[in-house]
């Protein structure tokens, strides 16, 4: 199976961290911020990966990641984003490369410190449509939370003010080709940007819209607060630090 990585946008939450450079460049504890992305869909046993960058210092993705050998990968795939229209427009760019076939998505500043084989494992096995991997958080208003009515899902509300529940939708996401037919009927949302919940919720509507919830720690790296916790969760997941 294929993987794309997203790691384009300009990652203005982190300013002046990210004037000059590429958030997800940015160190996480002993290595920059995409190195685990990529490591994860790795476990997973993906090595086909495409890199969709975009921002700030696109180019010096390939002087840090070159082929992909310091990864044991055969080559990196990359493609550019121009502007930030949004997650849904950065993955309608990997259309050419997963050329119909299912594949796992993956948001370049997501950092776990758990395995999500066994669920990429489930996803081969689904004959069709979509899996999310969910968490439970304690401040779940900045990401998409979904509306649960007993295990199944009946919603997915994009950064709402008052959430339904603690569960979010992390950036880890797996879709079959239709998904591109899907971001074709996408409008931009309020804040001018093709969603990932608005695909979600098309698959939800379709009734093809699978889950499984993370036990392990997540995070991703949007705030200086989640890039603290990112930084902990990796020091602490190599063991050489007891913060
Ligand atoms: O991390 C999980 C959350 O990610 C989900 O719960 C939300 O539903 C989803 O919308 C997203 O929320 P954020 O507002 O935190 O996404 P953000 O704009 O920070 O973008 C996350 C990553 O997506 C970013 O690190 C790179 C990629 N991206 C984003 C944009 C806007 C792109 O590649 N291109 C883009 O244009």
């Amino acid at each position: 199976m294929k993987g794309v990585i997203l790691a384009g946008g300009l990652g203005k939450r982190l300013e002046p961290l990210t004037r000059i450079t590429n958030k997800h460049l940015l160190p996480v504890y002993d290595r920059p911020m995409i190195f685990y992305p990529i490591q994860t869909l790795i476990d997973a046993g993906i090595e086909d990966i495409l890199i969709v960058t975009g921002g700030n210092n696109s180019g010096d993705f390939l002087r840090l990641l070159g082929d992909g050998a310091e990864f044991g990968l055969k080559r990196i795939n990359y493609t550019y984003q121009q502007g930030e229209g949004g997650i849904a427009e950065a993955l309608k760019l990997a259309e050419y490369f997963v050329d119909n076939n299912k594949f796992v998505v993956m948001l370049g500043d997501n950092v776990i410190d758990s395995s999500i084989k066994l669920f990429v494992e489930k996803f081969k096995k689904q004959p069709k449509g979509a899996r999310i991997i969910l968490k439970r958080v304690s401040e779940p208003e900045r990401f998409g939370v979904v509306e649960l009515k007993g295990k199944r899902i009946v919603s997915i509300i994009e950064k709402p003010k008052k959430p339904k529940s603690n569960f979010i939708v992390t950036g880890i996401y797996m879709y079959d080709g239709e998904v591109f037919n899907i971001i074709r009927t996408l409008k931009p949302s309020k804040r001018g940007e093709l969603e990932i919940t608005d695909v979600n919720n098309a698959y939800l509507k379709r009734e093809q819209l699978y889950y499984d919830i993370l036990e392990g720690e997540w995070t991703d790296c949007g705030t200086f607060r989640s890039l603290l916790r990112a930084n902990l969760l990796a020091a602490r997941k190599i063991k050489e630090c007891r913060i």
